[in-house]
């Protein structure tokens, strides 16, 4: 594991009793009903969500499908496994770098992450193991806070980014629809609800 994915991981597992909490009124005021959104678009049997969290996503689980679940924060997965538990999902859920997943080629039908992608320390490496592990026709889905599109916000977002970083490790100021492009999907569209902040994002592989 990289320097900078420890000092990550280290920031997460920090914050793991409180993330809920720290995030609650921002989930109400900007994300609205965007994890609806994109868990609606999961197609196939086999998903695997990676950067579960806290398991912020389990309510909008469709059912009838076998679900895996990673993240590189232990003290995130164990308040993810909290909810699995109390709410007898019966998600199998494992400690792993989303850069480097220990999963074959070609195996799951879907892939999903949300709010990932923000403090992946190298996201292009990260998002070509979720191509590498989705099976041909697959999809990888994402729902992401992007840099803004709006010249003077953007300034402020560049500005604020080391702030952010060093007190949640995300970064703000990425620009992951063009870091996805760059990864030699089949397509990538970006879906109807997406701002100038948040982009729900579906990839073809
Ligand atoms: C902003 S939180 C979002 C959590 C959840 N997806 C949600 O929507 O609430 C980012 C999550 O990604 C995880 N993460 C960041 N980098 C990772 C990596 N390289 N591999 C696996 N998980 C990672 C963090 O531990 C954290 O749980």
């Amino acid at each position: 594991m990289s320097q900078q994915t420890d000092i990550i991981k280290k920031r997460y597992d920090r914050i793991a009793p409180y993330f809920d909490r720290i995030e609650g009124m921002m989930e109400t005021m900007m994300f609205g009903d965007l994890r609806a959104r994109i868990w609606q678009q999961v197609q196939g049997d086999k998903i695997l969500e990676v950067g579960v969290g806290t398991g912020k996503n389990f309510p909008y689980y469709p059912a009838d499908k076998s679900y895996t679940a990673i993240d590189f924060s232990p003290a995130m997965l164990q308040q993810a496994q909290k909810k699995n538990e109390q709410l007898a999902l019966g998600i199998d859920l494992a400690v792993m770098d989303v850069q480097q997943l220990d999963f074959p080629d070609n195996h799951f039908d879907c892939v999903i992450g949300t709010f990932l992608f923000c403090s992946v320390p190298d996201p292009e490496l990260g998002l070509q193991e979720l191509k590498r592990v989705c099976k041909p026709a697959g999809q990888v889905l994402l729902l992401e806070h992007v840099l803004s599109s709006h010249k003077i916000i953007a300034a402020m977002m560049h500005m604020l980014n080391p702030i952010v970083v060093r007190l949640v490790g995300a970064n703000i100021n990425r620009q992951t629809v063009k870091t996805i492009q760059a990864c030699g999907f089949d397509s990538v569209a970006v879906l109807p609800g997406s701002s100038h902040l948040v982009k729900l994002i579906r990839a073809i592989k």
